[in-house]
């Protein structure tokens, strides 16, 4: 039985006598229902199994039969971890797209749920766009809701964290909870700001790409409650005991300052949030990472018409040797044991998302492929430019 009713009612009366912060009755503790790790890693995702025609990028995104084939971009090493990469063998011919992954969990996870990624490395370097994010399920998206907990393009500063929502769900500063990242967009709408979500950014170089790597990675922890949404990030020297030992179980409340936070002063996340499918992928080049703004501010070299992004870098192999990532664990803890995502989805309780017929004209009108997968793509694109050139200062 999961010990968090019990947990934050203690912490609210504590918080209450003690007259403490409220943000101390904010979390709880969730119990262990999911580990993704070691030999057993690759067993319980959905390979994509078809180029990319969400995000417009240059890859094939392989079928577990091509991932687990030499050269394998799906495997697990000699230090037990989980590598999902992209093709750094191969020459490409012109006009061909490069071979990368797209996986999707099988399970979907309810609100009052907890994941958590420990990565030694992600993929870097010009025109690679890679995303640990989550999207829901028993709706179309954005009426699923989607969160972001890392996503980064070519040689970026640091992580972006973002959700994209239906309308009527916004990033609002709530002082009791404060958080380290710097908010940019404040509307989660799709069709805000050409879609860049409420976006949240690590300032820190750590937080991606090869200053990640060299620091010896980092963990995630994204906690998707109906108190809030928050993420939580820690470069290798500052992982807290409350992750490395939560062996069966984890106290949200013994994290520390977060990393990001998106309040329910702002947004209803039980109505916008349906029970998510986490999603690791690689794309390259595509509607964000191959812009020629975008190359030139993310630290790669300024296209020169007529080169393109996709006749710069996708046909030689060798841009791709950092463009893995490297994962020891994914783990998912929850105060629900329902992960079955066609189970959960028919019972998926985003009463916002059956309830609008916005949803629809939305997903039916995101021209390069209609859909909640399109979120990881041009969606974000556009507007995140100018963050990230701040992201670079
Ligand atoms: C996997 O993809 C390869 C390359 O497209 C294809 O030849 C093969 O039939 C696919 N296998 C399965 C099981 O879908
Ligand atoms: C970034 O994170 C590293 C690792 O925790 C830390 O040593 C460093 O002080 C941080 N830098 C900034 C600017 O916050
Ligand atoms: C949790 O597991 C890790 C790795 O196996 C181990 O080192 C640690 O002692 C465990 N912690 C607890 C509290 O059981
Ligand atoms: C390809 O990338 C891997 C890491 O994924 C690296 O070990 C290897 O040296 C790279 N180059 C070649 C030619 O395999
Ligand atoms: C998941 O739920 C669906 C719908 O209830 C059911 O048909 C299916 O057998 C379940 N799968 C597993 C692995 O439990
Ligand atoms: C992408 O391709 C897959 C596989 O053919 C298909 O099921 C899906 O509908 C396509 N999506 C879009 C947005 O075109
Ligand atoms: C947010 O994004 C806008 C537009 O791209 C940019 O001008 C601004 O500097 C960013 N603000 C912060 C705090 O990153």
């Amino acid at each position: 039985m999961p010990a968090s009713t019990s947990l934050s009612a203690i912490a609210l009366i504590a918080a209450s006598v003690l007259n403490a912060a409220p943000a101390t009755a904010l979390g709880s503790t969730y119990d262990l229902i999911k580990t993704y790790q070691g030999d057993t890693f690759f067993n319980d995702w959905t390979y994509y199994g078809h180029y990319d025609n969400l995000t417009n990028g240059d890859t094939i995104w392989v079928n577990r039969t091509v991932g687990d084939a030499d050269p394998k971009l799906t495997y697990i090493n000699s230090g037990g971890n989980a590598i999902v990469k992209v093709d750094n063998t191969s020459t490409v011919e012109y006009n061909y797209k490069r071979n990368s992954v797209r996986l999707t969990s099988n399970d979907a996870f309810e609100i009052g749920s907890v994941w958590v990624m420990d990565a030694l490395h992600l993929p870097y370097g010009c025109s690679v766009w890679p995303a640990f994010w989550s999207t829901g399920v028993g709706a179309t998206w954005p009426a699923t809701g989607e969160i972001d907990t890392f996503e980064g393009v070519n040689n970026q500063a640091g992580n972006q964290m973002a959700l994209h929502s239906d309308e009527g769900c916004t990033l609002v500063k709530d002082s009791a909870t404060p958080f380290t990242g710097t908010a940019n967009y404040t509307n989660c709408y799709v069709e805000a700001n050409s879609n860049s979500g409420c976006t949240i950014i690590d300032g820190n170089s750590t937080s991606y790409g090869e200053d990640f790597a060299k620091a010896g990675g980092g963990v995630w922890v994204t906690e998707f409650a109906k108190d809030g949404i928050s993420i939580w990030f820690y470069s290798r020297p500052d992982v807290p005991s409350a992750v490395t030992n939560a062996n069966s179980s984890i106290d949200t409340t013994q994290l520390g300052e977060r990393t990001a936070f998106w309040s329910p002063q702002g947004c209803d996340i039980a109505s916008y949030f349906t029970p998510q499918e986490l999603i690791i992928d690689i794309t390259l080049c595509g509607d964000w990472a191959g812009q020629a703004s975008t190359l030139a501010s993310t630290g790669c070299p300024a296209l020169v018409s007529p080169a393109t992004c996709y006749t710069t870098y996708v046909l030689t192999s060798s841009n791709y040797d950092n463009a893995y990532f490297e994962i020891d664990y994914i783990k998912v803890y929850s105060t629900s044991s329902a992960t079955n995502a066609s189970a959960v989805s028919a019972t998926a309780t985003g009463t916002h998302a059956t309830s609008t017929s916005k949803a629809t004209e939305t997903s039916t009108s995101a021209t390069s492929g209609a859909g909640r997968q399109v979120s990881q793509g041009w969606l974000c694109g556009l507007a995140i430019i100018g963050a990230l050139a701040f992201a670079l200062l």
